[in-house]
């Protein structure tokens, strides 16, 4: 039985295989309104969410399957003190696969050494997020037309986004890509993204504070909210929540063709004058989360 956990737990020609899957349910949803006829999901959300929750138990219903779950942490047997280990068997008793998200890191990996059903981290902590992440690449593709030779600039939270974690993980496994690290020094990328992803791999990395500079280099800018939930006291987050805004006249120092991603939500680091732009992602990001999500449920339940 095969979970995904962590970006890498499917392999390049298997993330391709999935983005053309989700790909084929977008052109051809008849061919699968039925295959999960009779299964379940399970959504055990530990933390908010709007995007990944409501796209997966949109994805299972469009498959045909339904949905049982809970949206906060106070509405489960947590609330009660249960650990993550019992609630998954006795989720594993009523559902076929489940979306876990939680704010402690490796909790959904704990989660499926326990399952008897496949196990999806849907966000944990500020680690990894790699469904967020079969969205992103799935877009980048759709704009760009490959994942590879482009340059990434990822702005924002690089410390706590759990997202770019698992995107530079994820898209640095397809030639030619470098990234541009824009962010705060107290919101640069952790260590071990630079040490054990991008260095062994010799790929091409800069750091910088500047947006400014950045901007004009790039094929996509990454933006990303400041994780107000990480931070530990409310001074720091208020000093660097506004360290980037986007707005339109900025987009003026990008490429004509450059696309700008968000996994969102935001708060007011794209301005909204932005989202007309032609270059503007995020919207469709969405969409297609949905899509790479019934990819993924078949794959895992071994339907397709
Ligand atoms: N992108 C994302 O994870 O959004 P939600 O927090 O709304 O699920």
């Amino acid at each position: 039985m095969r979970h995904l956990i962590d970006p890498l737990d499917f392999t390049k020609d298997e993330t391709e295989e999935l983005l053309a899957l989700a790909e084929d349910i977008r052109s051809n949803p008849e061919k699968y309104h039925d295959k999960c006829r009779r299964k379940k999901i399970a959504t055990l959300f530990y933390e908010p969410s709007t995007r990944t929750r409501l796209s997966f138990e949109a994805a299972m219903i469009n498959l045909g399957g339904s949905v049982i779950g809970f949206s906060s942490a106070n509405s489960s047997s947590a609330a009660k003190g249960e650990s993550i280990a019992d609630t998954i068997r006795v989720i594993s008793k009523f559902a076929d696969i489940t979306a876990i998200r939680h704010p402690k890191e490796g909790a959904p990996m704990r989660a499926s050494m326990f399952s008897e059903i496949p196990v999806i981290n849907a966000g944990d902590g500020g680690h990894q997020h790699p469904t967020q992440t079969l969205a992103d690449l799935s877009t980048i593709k759709r704009r760009k037309g490959s994942l590879e030779n482009l340059t990434i600039g990822l702005c924002g939270d690089l410390k706590f986004g759990r997202t770019v974690h698992s995107l530079i993980k994820s898209i640095s496994r397809w030639s030619g890509n470098s990234f541009v690290l824009i962010s705060p020094d107290e919101l640069r990328v952790p260590d071990y993204i630079i040490n054990e992803v991008l260095k062994p791999k010799n790929i091409k990395f800069e750091e910088t504070s500047s947006l400014e500079y950045a901007l004009p280099k790039l094929d996509i800018l990454y933006m990303t909210r400041v994780q107000r939930e990480r931070f530990f006291n409310e001074e720091d987050y208020v000093r660097l929540k506004d360290s980037y805004i986007l707005t339109k006249e900025k987009m003026q120092l990008a490429k004509d063709d450059m696309a700008v991603l968000h996994p969102l939500p935001r708060v007011n680091e794209i301005d909204t004058h932005v989202d007309s732009d032609k270059r503007a992602a995020y919207f469709e990001q969405v969409e297609n989360g949905m899509y790479v999500r019934e990819a993924l449920i078949l794959k895992l339940l071994n339907l397709a």
